[in-house]
């Protein structure tokens, strides 16, 4: 059986303080989220992890929103595995939009990390997503097709148990205009396909694949009946407590 995921990205949003007054409300939605059997968590920033990590349950996911795909070096203002691990972090998104966009990564730089991070044991959520251009375009699978066959080149099978994916169209990205639930099933289940092209369909049908973009309380549980749709990647509606228990009360 996939996991079900609800994780927050919490983007460049909460200070220290503002991080440790949202989790000392979060447990009601962790029970909540355990009998629901959902896997719940945020992605802070990197100053807020260690605040967030030691103020919940393991069973609370606590991941990055970026790493460096190297233990150390000359590399400013970059953090490494070995520096997230000491905190107790084991969840890190890859190759979000918004990185993608402001940092230039590409999918050669997401398949160093992701290499790094599923060798280091370290579940990867890799996103991937066309542009409002490309989509217009009519070139969705193409774009997302090179997304995953070039992130996860030379990435094992079993190592794939520590990848998540997370489709998310960049024009639905904090704009309030999600995918319906067709499109995003549609490419979800295209996703799956190519997995089972690239390696089997044992592989396929385990990897968990999120959907991304203006999920809301009001919407997340249309996205939830879809076959290949396992969880949301969250921004906005993640960073308050009372929106974040009714995504997983409607998940
Ligand atoms: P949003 O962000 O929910 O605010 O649209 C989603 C994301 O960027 O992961």
């Amino acid at each position: 059986m996939r996991k079900k995921i609800m994780l927050g990205n919490w983007k460049m949003n909460h200070t220290i303080t503002t991080a440790r007054e949202f989790v000392e409300t979060l447990d009601d939605t962790i029970k909540l989220a355990d009998r629901k059997n959902i896997v719940i968590g945020v992605c802070p920033t990197y100053l807020c992890l260690n605040t967030v990590r030691r103020r919940t349950p393991f069973s609370f996911v606590v991941g990055a929103q970026d790493v460096h795909y190297l233990e150390s070096g000359a590399f400013t203002g970059s953090i490494s595995i070995p520096m997230l691990k000491e905190v107790g972090i084991d969840w890190c998104l890859v190759g979000h939009s918004e990185r993608r966009m402001y940092q230039g990564e590409t999918n050669e730089l997401c398949n160093k990390k992701i290499h790094a991070l599923v060798n280091n044991e370290m579940t990867c959520v890799y996103c991937v997503g066309e542009t409002l251009e490309q989509y217009e375009q009519g070139i969705t699978k193409d774009v997302v097709k090179n997304q995953v066959v070039e992130g996860l080149k030379d990435v094992q099978a079993e190592r794939l148990k520590y990848l998540v994916i997370a489709y998310e169209p960049v024009w639905s990205i904090g704009t309030g205009k999600n995918a319906s639930k067709e499109i995003a099933e549609d490419v979800c289940k295209f996703i799956r396909d190519t997995l089972c092209e690239l390696y089997n369909s044992e592989v396929a049908e385990s990897i968990s694949i999120l959907y991304g973009g203006s999920v809301k309380p009001n919407n997340i549980h249309e996205y939830m009946t879809m076959a290949d749709i396992d969880g949301a990647l969250v921004g906005g509606a993640s960073l308050k407590t009372d929106s974040f228990k009714e995504l997983i009360e409607n998940f």
